[in-house]
């Protein structure tokens, strides 16, 4: 099967003929997504490069989402353990971070979180974990699979993986005992989860590393996880960069709307994540991005692939929210801590997540902040109110 290759050459040169584009065929484009008709990466790169201002390109993706409304859909996030062999220098659970305090999760415990959430109303999760060297790999496989067999025994409804990228023998041990179509693809909806984080290569070695023993450090296995998890009956793929690392934000842009194109020409269903970087334990200060230029890329985003998803998550804080649900599929909340649900809330305590969560609210009251009463959330269900007994 044919995987994803990146050709930077081909990004750089679909970014310079975008700046180089007349302006009359550059207009037309802003008309074309102004009216959200289908625009192609050379179109959202004349896009990105046309001389507007944020709020002038946040605006063509309101009037176009406006003419292809989607409901809101939601998941939160549940970590099993925040221990790691890799070395992501920005990642607060990267193994050298002496400031986290490293915890798993029993079986028991993650099982119990997940009762609360749906108890909650909640109906969509990620599970998430470190990536792991070869002599730890088969001990998370084991517990992510026993955690997703427990989502589907309680039927919930999205369940998203982000574990890291696997090898091709290791997704039979992931997916053993979880029910299957008779195509072979997996029945629920299950989604594996691998930011690229940066498509630059000499970017991804700086943050990443590049020892060949730290499976994490692997550019081009990262890159192809999602064709492996599809020949292992995947049917929803979400890659995602980490806004903040490559300043360079066009670049980044233009590389993941190729690899979205690439997923779904093959069938795929996508998710789009565009996490900012956050604050981390045992450091003080992070370098982020401006919000004008993270409007312009969720703005492109929403309007150039109305057949992928944008995940926005409460690593934003609620004012960036509520210009951006309007462009999004999905408001992703919840505690990057382990085991942090509890009846009303969650705990947020930073030594011990993997990086700082700004909006800390309950999800129900997220929620709250953008449903429409008429449109219902997917994946959530406003638990009843408890009304008080009659006299
Ligand atoms: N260990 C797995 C799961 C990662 S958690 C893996 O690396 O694939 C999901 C995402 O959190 C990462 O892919 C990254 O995009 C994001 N992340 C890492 N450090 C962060 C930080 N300091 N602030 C915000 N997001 C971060
Ligand atoms: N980092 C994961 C992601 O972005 C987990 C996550 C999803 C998350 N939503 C969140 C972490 C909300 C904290 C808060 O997919
Ligand atoms: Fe580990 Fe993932 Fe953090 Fe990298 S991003 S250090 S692999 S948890």
């Amino acid at each position: 099967m044919e995987v994803f290759r990146l050709d930077p050459a081909e990004v750089t040169r679909c970014l310079e003929a975008a700046r180089a584009t007349p302006a009359a065929e550059r207009e037309r484009v802003i008309e074309r997504a102004r009216t959200a008709l289908p625009l192609d990466v050379d179109e959202m790169a004349i896009l990105w490069t046309a001389p507007l201002d944020a709020d002038e390109v946040y605006a063509i993706a309101l009037e176009a989402r406006s003419r292809r409304p989607r409901r809101l859909e939601t998941f939160s996030p549940l970590y099993l353990t925040n221990t790691c062999d890799a070395e992501c220098l920005m990642c607060g659970m990267r193994r050298d971070n002496d400031a986290l305090r490293r915890e798993t999760a029993d079986p028991e415990a993650t099982e119990s979180q997940l009762d609360l959430l749906q108890r909650r109303g909640m109906h969509g999760v990620a599970l998430l974990t470190g990536e792991y060297r070869t002599d730890r790999r088969a001990w998370m496989l084991e517990r992510v699979n026993r955690a997703l067999r427990a989502t589907q025994a309680r039927g919930f409804r999205h369940v998203l993986v982000n574990v890291g990228s696997l090898d091709d023998e290791e997704y039979p041990a992931l997916l053993d005992g979880v029910a299957r179509r008779p195509d072979g693809a997996v029945a629920a909806k299950v989604t594996m989860c691998t930011f690229q984080e940066t498509y630059s290569r000499s970017h991804y070695a700086r943050f990443m590393g590049s020892d060949a023993d730290n499976p994490r450090a692997d550019y081009e296995r990262r890159l192809t996880n999602f064709d492996r998890a599809r020949a292992a009956g995947f049917r929803v793929a979400n890659p995602g960069i980490l806004v903040g690392l490559n300043p360079d934000l066009g670049f980044e842009l233009i590389a993941l709307a190729r690899h979205a194109r690439h997923l779904l020409d093959r069938g795929m269903e996508v998710y789009l994540s565009v996490p900012r970087l956050r604050q981390i334990a045992g450091r003080s200060s992070v370098r982020g991005t401006d919000d004008p230029s993270f409007l312009r890329l969720v703005s492109i985003l929403s309007v150039g692939l109305p057949g992928a998803k944008v995940v926005l998550t409460t690593r934003e804080p609620a004012t960036i929210q509520r210009r951006l649900v309007p462009l999004v599929h999905v408001l992703s909340a919840g505690s990057s801590a382990l085991a942090p649900y509890t009846a009303e809330g969650a705990h947020f305590p930073l030594e011990a997540s993997q990086f700082e969560v700004i909006d800390q609210r309950p999800f129900e009251q997220v929620l709250a902040d953008h449903a429409r009463p008429e449109e219902p959330i997917e994946n959530f269900e406003r638990t009843p109110r408890i009304t008080p007994p009659a006299p």
